[in-house]
């Protein structure tokens, strides 16, 4: 489609010039002229140009009022500035002044202007482009957050729904069959006991399903202690031995000594290593599964594995495995049970307490999986600072205290870090060169991931840091003056960290 300019020119011979350059510049020009500014600016609102080319000197009007104009009145299209001679002034006003570019009407006019048209045209074309492409995508995503929200809002409403009268159910089953309403016979005894084993069933799906849209969605709680995990195993092996018994396999345990405690949350492990021995259970037929933990304290974790003797996973399917609702078996599966939820859950739980979750295994031979967690939770710490040295020190002090650090010398690179990396303390020089430390705290603190982070700020300035000594109590943050002293940061780091 031809491009429509728009020429502002006071004198008519630099009309027809300027015309003829771009009618043999081999592009589809479709060139309209005023004579006036005020016809120009009129001609610009009234229709869609797809650049203006404008002399810089008309009667009673500079080039650069007719430009604000245009700006003022909210068209944004490309414009050329037509400026004489040994003006560069006028030039970098004009560029200022949001001009896409400016000709010099000299002897290199005829040959400069047509490239200055396209470039200044293509450029547009190609930010109008991009600025569609991310309109676009903002609503594309948006769209998704809120096909995402009503999903997991259906899907706790429905489960929540269903759970009610499925606790009424089984209550009414249970009383009848404790035989408190009057005797039953065997056969009425034999069908409620499957009514009530499968509503059970039914309640473990729902819990199940419930249960990975919270971790998924992040809202579930963890209760996290230091803790002893082979107590732990002890237990869910304790409880899971009669099924294995009922098997003919056998349940062994080959457990660390003096494995150093663990911070984790005690009911979630359990149901991971519940899930990993019964289904050790359920995918294996002769032979048996041992259980086992063991501590690498240079890699600050402990590590327990399920090994079985079972009929193992082909490789393709490993990374099926963590997946939700994966059954790799198929329909032949049906006979084991379950929903195929079990590691999905697994993997959000393990991940979410800091470790990992994975698998070695040979088809046909059996399976062994492991689950890594924390010896000693390894703290994140942002430096936010633009001076290297700075950075360098707080990274060597908080090093040698085993805490990961996270360094920023921007303050917008800063505030995408803790929301990126989400950590649990922030060090923040207050006199940044891109922003000010005010305008950092207040959008870390209206941030939903990261306004409850503790941020220590660290200033030069004896004035910068009275003026946080002089905030009320209540909003004050903690500071310290630099040089730093190592002692006095970690001591602050420690107390935000426990606070
Ligand atoms: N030890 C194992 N040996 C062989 N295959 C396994 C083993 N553990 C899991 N699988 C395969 O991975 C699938 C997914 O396991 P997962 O625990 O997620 O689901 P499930 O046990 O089928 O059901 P659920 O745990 O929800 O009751 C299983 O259905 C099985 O095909
Ligand atoms: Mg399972």
């Amino acid at each position: 489609m031809a491009k429509k300019i728009l020429l502002i020119e006071d004198n008519p011979d630099y009309i027809m010039i300027t015309r003829r350059i771009l009618e043999q510049a081999g592009k589809e020009y479709e060139v309209d002229s005023a004579l006036e500014a005020q016809e120009g600016i009129r001609r610009v609102i009234e229709e869609n140009y797809n650049l203006i080319l404008c002399d810089y000197r008309l009667p009673g009007y500079s080039g650069l009022d007719v430009l604000k104009e245009i700006r003022k009145q909210g068209k944004d299209s490309p414009f050329v500035m037509v400026t004489s001679a040994g003006n560069e002034k006028i030039a970098v006003d004009v560029l200022q002044e949001g001009a896409s570019d400016y000709v010099v009407k000299d002897s290199s006019y005829e040959n400069i202007l047509p490239m200055v048209i396209q470039k200044a045209i293509d450029r547009y074309d190609a930010k109008k482009e991009k600025e569609w492409l991310e309109k676009a995508l903002i609503e594309s995503n948006e769209k998704l957050k809120e096909m995402y929200a009503v999903k997991s809002d259906f899907t706790s409403m429905v489960s929540h729904e269903l759970r009610t009268p499925l606790t009424a159910i089984r209550e009414g089953i249970t009383i009848v069959l404790d035989g408190s309403l009057g005797e039953i016979n065997n056969d009425q005894k034999e069908f409620l006991d499957v009514a009530k084993r499968n509503v059970d069933r039914l309640k473990r799906l729902i819990d199940d399903v419930l249960d990975f849209s919270k971790l998924e969605s992040k809202r579930m709680i963890f209760e996290i202690r230091q803790d002893d995990i082979n107590t732990l195993i002890d237990e869910v092996v304790a409880t899971q031995a009669s099924v294995a018994q009922r098997k003919g396999l056998y349940l062994n345990k080959e457990l660390a000594a003096d494995l150093p405690k663990v911070g984790f949350d005690r009911d979630k492990v359990n149901q991971v290593l519940s899930n990993l021995i019964s289904n050790a259970i359920k995918f294996t037929e002769s032979g048996g599964i041992v259980v086992s933990s063991r501590s690498n304290e240079q890699e600050n974790k402990v590590i327990i594995s399920v090994t079985d003797t079972g009929q193992g996973i082909e490789k393709e399917d490993i990374p099926k495995l963590f997946q939700k609702y994966q059954q790799l078996g198929g329909v032949n599966q049906r006979k084991t049970g379950g929903t195929g939820l079990g590691l999905a859950i697994s993997k959000q739980i393990i991940e979410q307490l800091g470790g990992k979750i994975w698998v070695d295994t040979i088809p046909g031979e059996g399976a062994k999986f492991h689950i890594s967690l924390l010896l000693k939770r390894q703290y994140k710490i942002l430096v936010i600072d633009d001076e290297e040295i700075v950075l360098d020190v707080c990274e060597k002090f908080l090093t040698r205290e085993q805490y990961i650090t996270f360094r920023a010398s921007e303050g917008a690179v800063g505030i995408k870090l803790a929301n990126d990396v989400l950590p649990d303390v922030i060090v923040l020089d207050m006199k940044l060169k891109d922003m000010g430390g005010y305008e950092i705290i207040g959008r870390l603190k209206s941030g939903k991931d990261t306004a409850h982070i503790p941020i220590l700020v660290i200033s030069g300035y004896e004035d910068e840091i009275a003026r946080i000594k002089a905030q009320p109590e209540d909003i004050a943050l903690p500071y310290l003056l630099k040089p730093l002293d190592r002692e006095q940061f970690i001591a602050q780091i420690k107390t935000l960290l426990s606070g």
